[in-house]
């Protein structure tokens, strides 16, 4: 995902339940795969952008089936519906339940190395989908994007790519199972990618992809080729090493909502090429830690916690930066409580705490006033600092050999 703004994520639970129209119409709203901008001070309207983008809300019927195919209890991150809306989720539970094989498809624009914990929660919930199915990973370092959009030359995007290869191999995922690419490498082993991508350019026209992503004409034309490079690993004839000849195979991609102009396109050419469609699982942006009306950016490091953190810089962000729902005075907040909704702290723990149990105890005890800031605080600090000592642990170890395994093009354990 890209760098994003931020909403507070419990607003999507309640949209849920009010009425369609729910959210000021008068609030304007872009999200691209660029920019994420909003006029409301509430953060994104998530529904809003269901019904823009014409996606489906990832509802508790479809979650139901989840389970029930997969015989597991679900990724906590789909259980509170961090990962919020959906296109043809059920299709491809079909497919999971008439034992069929699909596989994953993810990726990162690799445009800086200091990745943030944002950035490592499509990977952790990619990661869980891929332990629960069983199945093949694809994940796209989209280097060359980088390069086309961002002051960066095409040494150091590629560099970057390698960088945060690290990173994301440190999430755990299966050597076996999973192949890491950088576009601008990847090209150049394996003659299906170019081959795909020039099906797709040649099947979208330009007034198409200007609808989609607003291109001006100040836009060089790299900008405008590139979706198709981020279209056809959607495609299993794109990873002839992996699927052999098959044409059939459909994936399934989990990607901040923010990616779904890309997979709009890629919908719409697919069965025109004789490809399946991709099935897709959308995120709401993590907030930044100042709350939910600011972006999340790179360039401000008071806005969110690196992969690189140490366990002192965590403790001083938390405590000097997230955003408090707590009260003015000890008292107050005693008598009031704290409001969940808004506060930063809260807000992390629902993405990083995988127990339901333990998140709702703290739950009501903040919002009931038994629980302080600093106390909230202290709580994540804790957990955030296990998390991230843990990570730098695991990323210590991924050797160049390993990543080197990882981005070869080769076989994978994959049952047809
Ligand atoms: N464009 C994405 C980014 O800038 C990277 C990306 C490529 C991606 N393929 C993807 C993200 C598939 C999600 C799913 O971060």
């Amino acid at each position: 995902m890209g760098d994003q703004v931020n909403g507070v994520i419990s607003q999507v639970e309640k949209l849920q339940v009010e009425d369609e129209g729910a959210g000021d119409p008068m609030d304007e709203q872009t999200v691209t795969p660029w920019s994420v901008q909003t006029s409301s001070a509430a953060g994104v309207d998530y529904n809003k952008l269901i019904r823009q983008f014409g996606s489906q809300p990832v509802e508790d019927a479809l979650l139901d089936k989840f389970e029930k195919v997969t015989g597991k209890p679900m990724p906590h991150l789909l259980r509170r519906k961090i990962f919020f809306s959906h296109r043809d989720l059920d299709q491809i539970l079909n497919v999971y339940a008439s034992g069929k094989p699909f596989y994953l498809y993810t990726g990162r624009g690799p445009s800086s190395d200091a990745m943030h914990l944002g950035h490592l929660i499509p990977f952790i919930f990619t990661k869980q989908l891929q332990d629960l199915f069983d199945i093949p990973l694809v994940i796209q370092l989209t280097d060359d994007e980088k390069f086309l959009w961002k002051d960066l030359s095409l040494e150091k995007a590629n560099e970057l790519a390698y960088e945060n290869a690290k990173d994301i191999i440190a999430v755990g995922f299966d050597m076996e199972k999973t192949f890491i690419f950088s576009d601008l490498d990847f090209m150049a082993q394996c003659p299906s990618f170019y081959r795909n991508i020039l099906r797709v350019q040649k099947a979208v026209t330009y007034s198409q992809a200007k609808g989609v992503f607003g291109f001006i004409p100040d836009d060089h034309i790299g900008k405008v080729g590139f979706p198709a490079i981020q279209a056809v690993p959607s495609f299993c004839s794109t990873f002839p090493f992996i699927f052999g000849e098959r044409k059939d195979i459909p994936c399934l991609i989990p990607c901040g909502i923010d990616q779904d102009p890309y997979f709009r396109i890629t919908r719409d050419v697919a069965p025109k090429l004789g490809f399946c469609k991709p099935s897709l699982l959308h995120s709401t942006f993590i907030p930044s830690l100042q709350g939910a009306q600011t972006k999340m950016s790179a360039s401000d490091p008071h806005s969110s916690i690196y992969l690189t953190d140490t366990n002192a810089q965590i403790k001083n962000k938390i405590n000097k930066y997230a955003f408090s729902g707590g009260q003015q005075t000890v008292e107050e907040h005693r008598a009031k409580g704290g409001n969940c909704d808004v506060d930063i702290s809260y807000q992390y723990l629902r993405f990083f705490v995988e127990d339901d149990a333990k998140l709702e105890q703290i739950r009501t005890d903040y919002s009931t006033g038994k629980m302080l800031t600093g106390e909230l605080k202290k709580e994540l600090i804790t957990i955030l600092q296990t998390l991230v000592t843990e990570h730098q642990r695991r990323r210590a170890a991924v050797t160049p050999e390993v990543v080197k395994q990882f981005m070869t093009p080769r076989k994978l354990n994959f049952k047809g």
